[in-house]
């Protein structure tokens, strides 16, 4: 088994772990107290290719492989989350999903623009009463007599991006008899009239994204705008997270690892009792335990890339890699950010140092995207077959 990266592979993630560390880490901190979108940096992100990294370069993309993907996200998270997440939607839940469902027409006018890092893509399922029931939704979309246009009516909530997205891709019902089966999806321009934003969300963490409720009133999506068949919603909006899933995960890994990293070196420094304390029995546990899981976390989220990679060759799912991998990236790391807070006493609790922003950064990875239940459920009733 061979587990050295390609020339390609080193080469993105030496890029984005230089441009993380000079131009995100120095911002991060400042953005986060103000919880301020940070627009300048990830447009220079898009003009590195790191907005739309598998997307072929002919829709603007990078046209790398999902292993690139997740070794770039995982640099881009260990200096900042927000900045992660905005990347992470903007390349799977939103790019991955046309690249993978939509027409000719709509790779070229929906990814493009946002692949380029030109504008900012959002996707939008979650709704105020359903979350992890995700099938559960109100919003409706009605096609008009004349079959031109669908006029959309609902609200969804928690849209990472909502406040400044140009393009969202929206899940909304066709037949509401149909349940999950009556579900369509649609591509929309957040421009366009019908479309209203909500206020925005103030959150414990990943302050420096934006996320916010949208509404539609009457809103008139082309018919040429809707993406894959009527009735194929969810199951698109299933497959988007699946690939989705495996952004967090590299998300998460990197916050850990950002967070282990501190740890090691305050243990070296911060001397207690006339010696550093990293020489002390608990705090080694602690090192050691740290080490171990953001080792498995890595893994974890590389092997799931490496499945969906063998999914674009050869086709199958790979759902259940995908959930493992965000599943234990996600609670390692909360274990490291808790234990590296913890090591680091009073200056983990003080916004002297990034650590308390570790910590509550990693918190959503075990919430967005499906939380750890929703995981456990995936996983187990793809292994059981029982629901
Ligand atoms: N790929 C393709 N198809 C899938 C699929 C997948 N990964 N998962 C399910 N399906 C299909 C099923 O095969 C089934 O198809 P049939 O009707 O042909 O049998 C259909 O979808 C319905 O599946 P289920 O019966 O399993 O559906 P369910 O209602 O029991 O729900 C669930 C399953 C796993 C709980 C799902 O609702 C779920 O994942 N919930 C969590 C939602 C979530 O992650 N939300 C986060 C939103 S995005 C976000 O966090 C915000 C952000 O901006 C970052």
């Amino acid at each position: 088994m061979d587990f050295s990266l390609t020339e390609e592979q080193q080469m993105i993630q030496a890029a984005a772990r230089d441009f993380a560390r000079s131009q995100i880490a120095p911002v991060a901190a400042e953005l986060d107290a103000r919880g301020e979108f940070p627009s300048e940096t990830i447009a220079q992100m898009g003009e590195l290719g790191l907005m739309g990294i598998e997307v072929p370069e002919e829709y603007g993309g990078a046209g790398m492989d999902p292993l690139c993907y997740a070794l770039a996200l995982l640099e881009i998270a260990a200096a900042d989350a927000s900045h992660a997440t905005i990347m992470s939607v903007n390349n799977t839940l939103y790019c991955h999903g046309i690249m993978k469902y939509g027409t000719e027409a709509q790779k070229q006018a929906f990814v493009t623009p946002i692949a380029s890092g030109q504008a900012i893509g959002a996707y939008a399922l979650t709704e105020p009463q359903s979350g992890s029931d995700a099938s559960n939704m109100r919003t409706r979309a009605v096609l008009s007599d004349d079959g031109a246009h669908y006029v959309i009516n609902g609200k969804k909530s928690w849209i990472t991006s909502g406040p400044v997205a140009k393009y969202v891709m929206v899940f909304a019902m066709t037949d509401p008899e149909q349940g999950a089966r009556g579900i369509s999806a649609f591509l929309i321009d957040a421009e366009a009239d019908g479309f209203l934003r909500g206020k925005t969300e103030p959150k414990l963490g990943i302050r420096a994204s934006a996320t916010c409720e949208i509404e539609f009133e009457n809103y008139r999506c082309p018919a040429e705008n809707r993406l894959g068949e009527e009735g194929q919603g969810f199951k698109i909006a299933m497959g988007v997270l699946d690939a989705g899933r495996i952004g967090i995960a590299a998300q998460a890994t990197g916050i850990a690892r950002a967070a282990y990293e501190a740890s090691v070196e305050y243990a070296r420094e911060r001397q207690a009792f006339g010696r550093p304390i990293g020489g002390f029995q608990m705090i080694q546990a602690k090192i050691a335990d740290m080490r171990t899981r953001l080792e498995a976390a890595t893994q974890l989220t590389l092997s799931a890339a490496w499945h969906k990679q063998k999914s674009r060759e050869g086709g199958g799912r790979y759902t259940l890699q995908a959930s493992m991998a965000k599943l234990f990236a996600s609670e390692a790391a909360m274990y490291v950010t808790h234990q590296a807070l913890q090591i680091h006493g009073g200056m983990g609790y003080s916004k002297e140092l990034p650590v308390e922003r570790y910590f509550r950064d990693a918190k959503i990875t075990e919430i967005y995207e499906g939380t750890s239940e929703i995981q456990r459920m995936v996983i187990s009733r793809l292994e059981t077959g029982l629901r």
